[in-house]
């Protein structure tokens, strides 16, 4: 009777340990899975963001999110009738091109790295704010210090999203073998 209760024992232990050796490889498996190159241009993308709500953000909220965003504080002559029509319609063709609303990657027409390009182009060349828009509120106009702040995320952005896929998946692949060693020792 003892002698078959250890049996049983012996397997019943043999079983779990078979169990949960197959349930730890299929997690494994999983996880690498899930997080290949999806994960890779969600990351890009995040370290862009992180950097432009630091950094950006607060720029584009003086001078630029009137247009761009759903945030905007209309002037005191939009009182008058047709000024209201023309400055919304502004914002509903600011927005169309690019949206800032919801922070990095843009909504828009453009991919995140065209935005970025466009985005420098526009102020380095004078082009945003609008001319009229700048006329019309006194220091709007973009610094140099602000365009050098905007030029350098621009630049750090394109180099993180130009890091070639391959040479990322090969840190992944560093990570998922060392957590196989942690995570199975069968
Ligand atoms: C007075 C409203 C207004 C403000 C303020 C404004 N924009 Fe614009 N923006 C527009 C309109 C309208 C368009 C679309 C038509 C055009 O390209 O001129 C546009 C287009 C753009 C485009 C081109 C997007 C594309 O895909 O073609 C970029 C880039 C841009 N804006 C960046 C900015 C930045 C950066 C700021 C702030 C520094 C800014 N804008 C401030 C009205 C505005």
């Amino acid at each position: 009777m003892s002698l078959s209760k250890t049996t049983f024992g012996v397997i019943g232990l043999f079983y779990l340990c078979l169990l949960s050796s197959a349930y730890a490889h299929k997690k494994h498996a999983h996880h690498e899975e899930s997080e290949k190159p999806k994960h890779n241009q969600e990351v890009q993308l995040k370290r862009i963001n992180a950097m432009y709500l630091e950094r950006v953000k607060p720029i584009f909220q003086k001078k630029c999110f009137d247009c761009h965003s759903g945030e905007t504080s209309y002037p005191l002559y939009a009182n008058l009738p047709i000024a209201k029509s023309i400055i919304d319609n502004d914002i509903r063709e600011a927005k169309k091109h690019l949206d800032f609303s919801n922070d990095f990657p843009f909504q828009g027409h453009g991919t995140p790295k065209e935005d970025l390009e466009e985005i420098l182009e526009s102020v380095t060349d004078g082009d945003m704010p609008p001319l009229k828009y700048r006329v019309l509120h006194w220091g709007s106009k973009v610094t140099q210090d602000e365009i050098q702040v905007i030029r350098d995320w621009v630049n750090e952005g394109k180099k993180i999203l130009e890091t070639p896929l391959s040479q990322t998946k090969k840190v992944d692949r560093i990570q998922a073998s060392r957590g196989k060693e942690e995570t199975c020792p069968y």
